[in-house]
């Protein structure tokens, strides 16, 4: 099929709610390789949107891995097998104490859904306590406690068991600057007190929310005051786990604070189907209380193969290591291009996941959203990929699979500023 067969044949048969990346000059994928993608006429693109190929698209140790399993055996987790004992203790020994007791799922989704039902277990609350913005899932309970979804466009709004807290956005939040974090910590504690929630949801940097870096002692202070509050600290770190910070294999890490369950997606199996849950003894005793937990394919021996293979490659090539050198390198070149444009209002990141938020205004920080629409355009164009999110759609989204280097950074940035009035 030809793109425009390819089109017309989605059109006629796949649900019109799923959307096509630009709809006016679509990408007919059939190749990825490291941070680049090629279409149908072997034209290569710069892929700094999929964070989800990890260690690099179609990165050749996982493929094998995957394949090789798939041809020995594929079953479930009531079965023994090597692969599941050794990626739970590679995966928990990752991971700082008390988080030692996995369950593993197909999906960021499967992964933030499971801890809801482990948080209702473990405090009997239905109450959530989420982030504005924030997003979690696609199942209708996920949808309740993603204001991303129930505020935006086609949602109904916040569902009665499900309190708000302001998105931590030092930049053009509610409360602004570098020392913010405590007056955000507060609003958490405010919002606890209203409602008496099971759980405080997190995403430790935020990525509906437009790439946000919370502010300094913001993460640890909120977690540690719904503890304080009997519920129990999600991070959901579907987006930005294994490294893609640079100066540690996991953000909430970052940020100085330890969750009592993490949720892991995406880059976990660098595009095979996996998800995780990891959680506290105390947590996952309460789970375990009660009906058996069967999940057909989460864990299965290729899902572990996969997951293991990610955790191999990222040791070998260094990825972090990488992320945090190269992300510094794109951060410093993206703020030297600030200095020229008024239209930049703010760029920020922590290793390979940046944010820069264009403004109309940058007194009044008017969000500049149709500009960012214009630059996502004509950067796909000269065949480089990025998105937009935030509340206002106007910040640019960089969250390349790893193997990204300083000179594709260097031609990003160039872009960039050849783009931008
Ligand atoms: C922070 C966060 N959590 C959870 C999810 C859901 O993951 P999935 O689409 O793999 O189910 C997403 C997906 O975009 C996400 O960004």
């Amino acid at each position: 099929m030809n793109t425009a067969e390819l089109l017309a044949t989605r059109t006629a048969h796949l649900s019109s709610a799923l959307s096509v990346l630009y709809p006016d000059d679509p990408i007919h994928v059939v190749r990825g390789q490291g941070q680049y993608l090629y279409d149908e006429r072997g034209t290569e693109f710069l892929d700094c949107m999929n964070n989800v190929p990890h260690v690099g698209h179609s990165h050749p140790a996982v493929t094998e891995a995957v394949c090789r399993q798939l041809a020995l055996v594929n079953t479930n987790t009531r079965f023994l097998y090597e692969g599941l004992a050794e990626y739970a203790q590679r995966l928990t020994d990752l991971l700082p104490d008390p988080l030692s007791v996995c369950v593993f799922v197909n999906s960021g989704s499967e992964a933030n859904e499971l801890a809801l039902r482990m948080v209702r277990a473990h405090t009997g609350r239905r109450e959530v306590a989420v982030q504005d913005s924030a997003y979690h899932g696609h199942t209708t309970g996920l949808i309740d406690i993603s204001p991303y979804k129930f505020d935006g466009r086609g949602g109904s709004g916040r569902p009665p068991h499900v309190q708000v807290v302001p998105r931590p956005d030092p930049y053009r939040g509610r409360h602004r600057g570098a020392d913010s974090g405590p007056r955000y910590v507060q609003e958490v504690r405010d919002a606890l007190e209203r409602c008496r929630p099971g759980a405080f949801f997190a995403e430790p940097l935020m990525g509906t929310g437009g790439q946000i870096v919370p502010p300094d002692g913001y993460l640890a202070g909120a977690f540690e005051a719904a503890r304080a509050a009997g519920a129990v600290a999600v991070a959901d770190e579907v987006q930005i786990g294994f490294g893609r910070v640079g100066t540690s294999l996991w953000a909430f890490q970052s940020q100085g604070a330890v969750p009592d369950i993490v949720t892991l997606g995406k880059p976990i199996g660098n595009s095979y189907p996996l998800g995780a849950v990891v959680t506290t003894p105390e947590v996952a005793a309460s789970f375990a209380g009660g009906m058996e937990y069967f999940n057909t394919f989460g864990g299965s021996p290729v899902a572990c193969a996969a997951g293991l293979a990610v955790l191999d490659v990222l040791e070998r090539e260094r990825l972090q290591e990488h992320a945090r050198v190269v992300g510094a390198h794109l951060l410093a070149g993206l703020r030297a291009v600030a200095q020229r444009h008024e239209a930049i209002g703010d760029v920020r990141g922590q290793g390979l996941f940046v944010g820069i938020e264009l403004v109309t205004d940058p007194e009044a920080r008017t969000p500049a959203t149709d500009l960012a629409r214009k630059l996502v355009a004509a950067l796909r164009r000269e065949r480089i990929l990025v998105s937009r999110d935030g509340p206002d759609d106007n910040v640019i989204k960089i969250k390349p699979p790893l193997p990204f280097s300083a000179a594709d950074a260097d031609r990003l940035v160039a872009a960039i500023d050849r783009h931008l009035p």
